[in-house]
């Protein structure tokens, strides 16, 4: 028995060794921190978070370069922040799938985001037929109907009150999402109770929290602890909020069986609707269903409502640009009432720079891919079997490409000054087949967003640009709150 041990040892340690010799040599060159035998750079992490690490590896690309690598363990990592490298490989077709790190969100996200090779090419095509361009007008009227509502609660906020706007954008974010992916009938911004956005954040920061302890990536102890507790707990009501939209679509669907054969012929296929056939055709349960559907209602409410969200306060502690943005948008509206429709988008050039400013700092600071196949770069080779760290907080900050990095600077994105800048500096969304599907959805909802909150009122803050503290969640976040006053224009 001992003998038979031994030899799997050895032979797994060999191929460890074989498997850091092959990768070094590709990557011999990629310049990085000198590595001591065993744990390579992995001291340098320990009791790191996300935002230590994050913060880490920027502070090691200004040293060694925007390409460069860590051995964490045996586990080579490349860290990426050049434009010319993005380019390639957000080019190539190939290396698609995310890295082992998104494995941690596996108990509650079975969709998209996390799905590879076939499965994810499946549930893909079903995500991207939501945003084909027939639906736009459709989805632009639950935009205005949504905003109207939210337009109202936040008049019992309006008069001088200081007050946290956040958890208002985030209901309203997560009303359209359900009516456009699910078609629910439910009005979330008035309903009582809902935690969603909430038990969203914590679960992520509980994943945040594991990602740099390696003793807790086992599930097994993970979930002896107090934060694995808190984290199933917490998971169990995302999943049952998804139980509930399912349940309501199979009612609303059962009334539509039995309606007219009119309601029947004009009725079309929702995003759900469509992810309860493909779990109909493998006998998935209801619980798996909801998992099948979190990751679009996270990601189509929760990164959206956190870019939102920063720029009421961006506009807030700027006023001379929200007076601008103001004089923009009255410019196309006057003193109507009248709803955004789509010919207004165009116009509204200043507000779209804002947006773009906003998502040139607060977007996924990282995003990660396993290597599955070498990558050739321009004077190394990313090599098969390491992980990609690619890093756009590093990206959106670099001085080569950004004349005010750390400011809110809307002038970046003036078109004499993005013709100035290399292709791939800008890349809130990623870019390729694995890009964001929500890219112009969600421009559009910031935009016609941001136009009806600033027709009705002027936003200001007693926080100063110097006050702000960010912290990273999902996205970056002011941790400070959203502490903004409304008054009446
Ligand atoms: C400010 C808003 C948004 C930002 C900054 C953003 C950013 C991103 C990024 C960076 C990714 C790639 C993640 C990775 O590879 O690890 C991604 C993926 C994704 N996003 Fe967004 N997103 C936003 C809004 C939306 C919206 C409105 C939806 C609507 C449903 C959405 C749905 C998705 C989905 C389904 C994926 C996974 C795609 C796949 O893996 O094929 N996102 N997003």
């Amino acid at each position: 028995m001992i003998n038979w041990l031994q030899l799997i040892g050895t032979v797994v340690l060999i191929y460890l060794i074989w498997e850091r010799f092959r990768q070094w040599k590709l990557a011999g060159n990629l310049p990085g921190p000198p590595t001591i035998p065993f744990f390579g750079n992995a001291l340098m992490f320990l009791r790191c978070d996300v935002q230590d690490f994050v913060y880490k590896v920027m502070q090691l690309q200004k040293h060694y370069s925007n390409l460069c690598r860590l051995w964490l363990g045996h586990q080579l990592i490349v860290c990426v922040a050049d434009s010319k490298s993005l380019e390639i490989i957000f080019k190539s077709n190939e290396n698609l799938n995310k890295s082992v790190h998104y494995e941690f969100y596996n108990d509650f996200l079975k969709g998209v985001f996390i799905a590879k090779d076939e499965k994810w090419r499946g549930l893909r095509k079903i995500v991207n037929s939501v945003f084909h361009t027939n639906n736009v007008e459709n989805q632009l009227n639950v935009f205005n109907n949504c905003f109207i509502v939210l337009s109202e609660v936040l008049e019992k906020r309006c008069g001088g009150e200081t007050f946290n706007i956040d958890p208002y954008i985030h209901r309203c974010l997560l009303d359209i999402v359900c009516k456009i992916f699910a078609s629910s009938r439910t009005d979330i911004q008035l309903k009582e109770g809902v935690t969603y956005p909430e038990d969203v954040r914590l679960v992520t920061q509980l994943t945040n929290y594991r990602f740099a302890k390696i003793w807790l990536h086992s599930d097994f102890i993970f979930n002896q602890t107090a934060a694995g507790r808190l984290k199933k707990a917490t998971i169990n009501k995302i999943l049952d909020f998804g139980l509930d939209v399912i349940k309501e679509r199979r009612e609303i669907l059962s009334e539509i069986q039995s309606s007219t054969t009119e309601d029947i012929n004009s009725y079309s296929k929702t995003f759900l609707d469509q992810m309860m056939d493909y779990a109909d055709a493998r006998n998935f349960t209801d619980l798996e269903l909801s998992m099948s559907i979190s990751d679009v209602l996270i990601a189509g409410s929760d990164t959206t409502a956190g870019a939102i969200s920063y720029m009421i306060m961006m506009l807030a502690m700027h006023e001379d640009i929200q007076e601008k943005v103001y004089g923009e948008i009255h410019d196309i509206f006057g003193d109507s009432s009248r709803p955004v429709e789509l010919k207004d988008m165009n116009r509204m050039l200043l507000l779209e720079r804002v947006i773009k400013e906003v998502l040139r700092h607060c977007c996924p600071p990282h995003i990660a891919r396993r290597v599955e196949k070498n990558i050739k770069l321009e004077n190394t080779t990313i090599p098969a079997g390491s992980t990609l760290y690619i890093m756009l907080y590093k990206l959106h900050r670099d001085p080569q490409y950004w004349s005010h990095p750390d400011s809110f600077y809307p002038d970046h994105f003036l078109p004499e000054n993005v013709e100035k800048r290399p292709k791939y500096t800008f890349l809130p969304f990623v870019s390729g087949l694995r890009a964001c599907p929500g890219q112009k959805f969600s421009l559009m909802m910031m935009k016609v967003m941001i136009a009806t909150i600033l027709r009705k009122y002027r936003i200001t803050s007693n926080v100063q640009p110097s006050e702000v503290n960010l912290s990273l969640v999902f996205m970056l976040e002011i941790s400070n709150g959203y502490n903004v006053q409304l008054t009446e224009r």
